[in-house]
């Protein structure tokens, strides 16, 4: 191994209160200074702040390796720094030629075609959290971000009444700082609740198989033959955790800055059409999974840098996303900006397989409230970010007053109709 110092150093942690602070600050700083440098954060890692160096890593599997390597970093999750104590996440945790066969069958069930299935279900839910608060006047506009969740366990034929349990295991482990009593409740009490009713389901659809994604799961083929509990549940718990964040993350960073900027709501509401173009803006700006990491395989020299066999490493696709040598007054929100080559949703073999879904997502979360209650204000004083920003960037909390409407649902309930329809 080789024993050059690792350098540049600097003072980085991506979990730390100044970071969440600052962070636009901190990556300028890095891209401008070292956008390739050593932390003692965490047991120590390399952070990749500028687009090249993102590029690069995301697209070299060899040498930024995905899988879960425990003798490096420690047991846990290999794409979180520190590792977050979850199942093992196919096909997230796989290089290549593994992953392939688990990405195919994951592809499946989230490309556009698949996604346009969804629509209705989707529409169905938003409309539905809408409803509970639009004859108020006064509301949590956060309870927007309940819709990924439920949209993501129907999608699933779990139930989605039970939707705020997988908000406090799965986005908790990202959103909150590690160690801090909400984390140590998601990994102890939350995700456990979370394996076992996810398990449970398997072996019911195992008995009773429907029309859901985790039927098609079941009924994949990897390497000719059909994949076990433990690789389903492996899949299961990764959709969750990425359907019911990330979304949310967008939507509700959106928004309060739509609010700041009323103009630019106004051109939205006339023409919803914008809508599309501006979530990619909203993508790239707000960056909802702001770094992910990767383990070092072998010796070398990265962009200057001696990096080492073990060493792991965070890839910011936020801090990508605002390279000056990359986007055009990087710092400016355009919501008319295209093309936009943002990395919001990672580059290379892993880039998100839900990428369809939560834009489809987020696209109606948007509309609906900008056609429901598109005057709302709201009390800056008192939302509240998310605690950690490092994973996840987001607000917990957006009390708003708007003009209130009418309920668009009628008699159907919010949950039934569609975890009915596919409970077999
Ligand atoms: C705005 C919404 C979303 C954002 C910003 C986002 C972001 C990302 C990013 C950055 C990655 C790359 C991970 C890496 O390279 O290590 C990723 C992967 C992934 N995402 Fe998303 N995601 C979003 C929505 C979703 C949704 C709704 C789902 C649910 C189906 C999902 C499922 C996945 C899966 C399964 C992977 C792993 C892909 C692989 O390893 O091949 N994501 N996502």
């Amino acid at each position: 191994m080789s024993d050059q110092p690792r350098c540049p150093v600097t003072h980085f942690d991506h979990h730390s209160a100044e970071h969440a602070e600052n962070h636009v600050e901190i990556y300028r700083k890095l891209r401008e200074e070292s956008p390739v440098a050593w932390t003692e954060a965490h047991g120590g890692y390399w952070v990749l702040a500028d687009y090249q160096s993102v590029f690069e890593a995301s697209r070299n599997d060899d040498l930024f390796s995905s899988g879960r390597h425990d003798e490096y970093g420690g047991p846990g999750l290999s794409v979180t720094i520190p590792k977050a104590p979850t199942a093992f996440h196919i096909p997230i945790e796989l290089d290549p030629p593994h992953f392939r066969p688990y990405r195919k069958a994951v592809n499946k069930v989230t490309a556009p075609a698949a996604v346009e299935n969804l629509d209705a279900v989707i529409k169905h839910y938003v409309t539905g959290f809408i409803d509970t608060i639009i004859e108020k006047g006064e509301a949590d506009l956060a309870i927007v971000a309940s819709v990924p969740a439920s949209v993501t366990l129907d999608w699933l034929g779990l139930d989605p009444s039970q939707y705020q349990n997988y908000v406090d295991a799965m986005h908790t482990l990202v959103a909150a700082a590690p160690g801090s009593p909400e984390y140590q409740h998601a990994a102890e009490v939350a995700v456990p609740w979370v394996s076992k009713t996810v398990r449970e389901h398997i072996a019911h659809r195992r008995a009773n198989p429907s029309d859901d994604a985790t039927t098609h799961f079941i009924e994949s083929e990897v390497d000719g033959r059909r994949m076990d509990d433990d690789e389903v549940y492996s899949i299961l718990e990764l959709v969750i955790s990425g359907g019911v964040g990330t979304t949310a993350s967008l939507v509700t960073q959106s928004l309060v800055w739509l609010y700041q900027n009323p103009d630019q709501r106004q051109r939205l509401i006339d023409d919803p059409s914008m809508v599309d173009i501006a979530v990619e803006e909203f993508l790239r700006v707000f960056s909802p999974t702001q770094a992910l990491a990767r383990t070092i395989m072998e010796d070398t020299e990265f962009q200057g840098c001696p990096v080492r066999k073990g060493d792991r490493a965070l890839v910011s696709w936020a801090s990508a996303n605002r390279d000056a040598k990359q986007f055009e007054n990087p710092d400016e929100v355009d919501i008319t900006r295209w093309p936009n080559r943002h990395v919001a949703f990672g580059l290379g073999i892993h880039r998100c397989a839900g990428s369809h879904m939560g834009k489809a997502m987020a696209r109606e979360m948007i509309r609906q409230v900008l056609s429901r209650m598109g005057d709302y204000e709201v009390d800056l004083d008192n939302v509240v970010r998310y605690p950690d920003q490092g994973t996840n960037a987001g607000f917990h909390t957006i009390p708003v007053t708007f003009t209130p409407g009418e309920r668009l649902l009628g008699d159907t309930p919010l949950f039934a109709e569609h975890y009915t329809k596919q409970k077999a």
